[in-house]
């Protein structure tokens, strides 16, 4: 059982700092910020979205605290309107923030995404897999949420190169704010845009 925490970046994801060296990140439902502050501390120019207000405070007071301030710029939109723009990103970050939306708009924001990415830049992803606890016990009504298989998660990135990737167990919470804590399956990738 891997104990992902909750304020330390998902490793998967956090190791695109070995491997690329700054420029315009996009992390997208960004939450606290754990990613959008390591990827500023490494010299990153970081765009955080999320549709809770009080997520973005939180990120804010962290980035003050680490001194990357200057380094983020922090958005408080829904992330399908936000990706309606057609800024350029050398690399975007989606963790685990697609079982809040349903289905079909999970889909359209990866498409937006890869879009959205520059050629040879790069996503970051981490989603919870439809199988487990985790997917079982999550209520799918009235939405049928974003809970792929590692199949199909596989084929939405096929034509980009594949660096880092794996499943890992992991703990959740069904929703933000929710008691209860189920454990599921998180599928991590980090993938080059060809
Ligand atoms: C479980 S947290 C994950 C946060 C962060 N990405 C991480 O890995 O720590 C999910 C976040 O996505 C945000 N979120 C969910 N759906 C969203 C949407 N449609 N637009 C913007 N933010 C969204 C929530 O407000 C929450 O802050």
């Amino acid at each position: 059982m891997t104990n992902f925490s909750d304020t330390q970046p998902i490793p998967v994801i956090a190791s695109l700092a070995q491997l690329k060296q700054g420029g315009r990140l996009l992390d997208l439902g960004c939450g606290d910020g754990r990613h959008a502050i390591h990827f500023a501390k490494h010299g990153f120019k970081v765009t955080a979205v999320d549709h809770d207000a009080g997520a973005l405070d939180r990120l804010e007071e962290a980035a003050h605290i680490e001194d990357v301030e200057s380094r983020i710029t922090l958005v408080h939109k829904d992330v399908a309107g936000f990706l309606r723009q057609e800024d350029r990103w050398d690399v975007i970050i989606l963790s685990l923030f697609l079982h809040e939306v349903p289905m079909p708009i999970g889909n359209l924001i990866i498409k937006r995404a890869q879009h959205l990415t520059e050629p040879g830049g790069w996503n970051g992803f981490a989603v919870w897999l439809d199988e487990g606890d985790f997917a079982k016990r999550l209520p799918t009504q009235p939405m049928n949420r974003f809970l792929p298989t590692y199949d199909s998660m596989h084929a939405r990135y096929e034509h980009w190169q594949k660096a880092l990737g794996g499943v890992a167990l992991a703990r959740g919470r069904p929703d933000p704010g929710s008691e209860f804590v189920f454990t599921g399956r998180i599928h991590c990738g980090l993938c080059q845009k060809l």
